[in-house]
């Protein structure tokens, strides 16, 4: 099956019982036993739930992978991936992470004596230490849009698991597990839910024994999500598709529009010729990049924010509504500021989430906002 396909039918065949096609929502917090330890493989809420079930088949059929698992937010998923560590074992993670990532590993996780170092996302050529057990990259990144060479990462990953986080491109555009990683991580409450409505994360592996250690974690450290949540992200798979084709168009254009206003200094986009890693994007992203772009402006940044009207300021993205996002003092607060600026994220960076309303209503929307900022 294609990709339009399976993500329309993934995860759940009609109910032999009642016929349903759309599959039902169960909330139940436990399941009868016939006696103790004899169940249907839910023996409590938290360890597994049908609807969730369904989800996790899903997630893992359109990335291509053996096993998926649903955790109640995107950081939820990452915290237990950083589980499998045990201290003094070292991370390598790319140096443009959102800023709630690099918050987890610097202010959480490095007090449990793990070590994390930063490298250039765009960088081919990876320094393992003895002691790196996980590398972590996004490609796209959160908010400059780098993008990495998955491929070439996961050649030279000794015996160092390779994390994913598929985010911004979503199994549509890019599916890690081909390129070589071994985990891929997302923040369900982005496009693969795609409306805005739940807060939600997903792991998958190929690798049974990885899958058993984080099915384990994600029972005993306990951060699900409701059944509701995942029925939610289950249905906005559905249109997963054709959502991602159109934010990708929506987006390409826009880049193209801003490229050229007076206004703007820079644009980050991976669609664009001009961009570092478009070749690389490319092949990986099978052509469409995604509806994630930030661009420099040469103005009154909150003027502009406060100026558009089908743009709302917001943290969030990958929804069908498009979104404006300050990183500095926004998604990226949580870095210190000399961090930021190292990492180029300068004060008059904008993010943009640009959703599916129809083209010329979101380019007047920017044209008119530009005039003002
Ligand atoms: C790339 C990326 N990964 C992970 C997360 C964290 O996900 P959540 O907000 O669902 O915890 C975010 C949130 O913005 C994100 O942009």
């Amino acid at each position: 099956m294609r990709f339009e396909t399976k993500a329309v039918r993934a995860g759940y065949q009609i109910d032999p019982v009642t016929g349903a096609i759309v599959p039902p929502v169960h909330q139940g917090a436990t399941f009868a036993q016939e006696e103790p330890g004899a169940h249907k493989g839910y023996p409590y809420g938290r360890t597994a739930n049908p609807t969730r079930a369904l989800l996790e088949r899903a997630i893992a059929e359109l990335e291509g992978g053996r096993y998926g698992l649903a955790f109640a937010s995107g950081l939820a998923a990452e915290d237990a991936i950083v589980h499998l560590l045990k201290p003094g074992d070292h991370v390598l993670c790319c140096d443009d992470v959102y800023g709630g990532t690099y918050r987890l590993f610097e202010q959480v996780r490095r007090h449990y004596g793990l070590e994390f170092s930063y490298f250039d996302t765009t960088s081919t050529e990876i320094k393992l230490q003895k002691n790196t057990k996980l590398i972590w990259l996004e490609s796209p990144t959160n908010p400059l849009l780098k993008i990495a060479d998955i491929a070439a990462i996961a050649r030279q990953k000794r015996d160092a698991l390779l994390v994913v986080d598929n985010t911004f491109a979503t199994p549509y555009l890019q599916r890690p597990l081909e390129l070589g990683a071994d985990i891929i991580v997302h923040s369900s409450t982005k496009y693969l839910s795609g409306h805005g409505d739940v807060i939600g994360g997903l792991i998958v592996t190929s690798n049974a024994e990885i899958y058993e250690k984080l099915k384990f974690l994600q029972n005993a450290i306990g951060a699900v999500p409701g059944p509701m949540d995942c029925w939610l992200v289950l249905r906005g798979l559905k249109t997963l598709a054709l959502r991602m084709r159109a934010h990708s168009e929506n987006a390409q254009a826009i880049a193209e529009f801003l490229s050229a206003h007076p206004k703007v200094e820079r644009v980050y986009y991976p669609g664009l010729a001009t961009h570092p890693g478009h070749e690389i994007a490319k092949r990986q992203m099978h052509g469409l990049y995604s509806g994630m772009l930030s661009f420099e402006l040469k103005g009154d940044v909150k003027k502009f924010v406060q100026s558009t009207k089908l743009f709302t300021l917001a943290e969030n993205l990958g929804t069908v509504d498009s979104l404006t996002t300050h990183p500095a003092t926004m998604t990226h607060a949580s870095i210190p500021p000399e961090e930021r600026a190292r990492r180029g994220i300068r004060e008059n960076l904008v993010r943009l989430s640009v959703g599916i309303e129809h083209l010329q209503d979101l380019i007047e929307d920017l044209q008119q906002a530009l005039e003002y900022a």
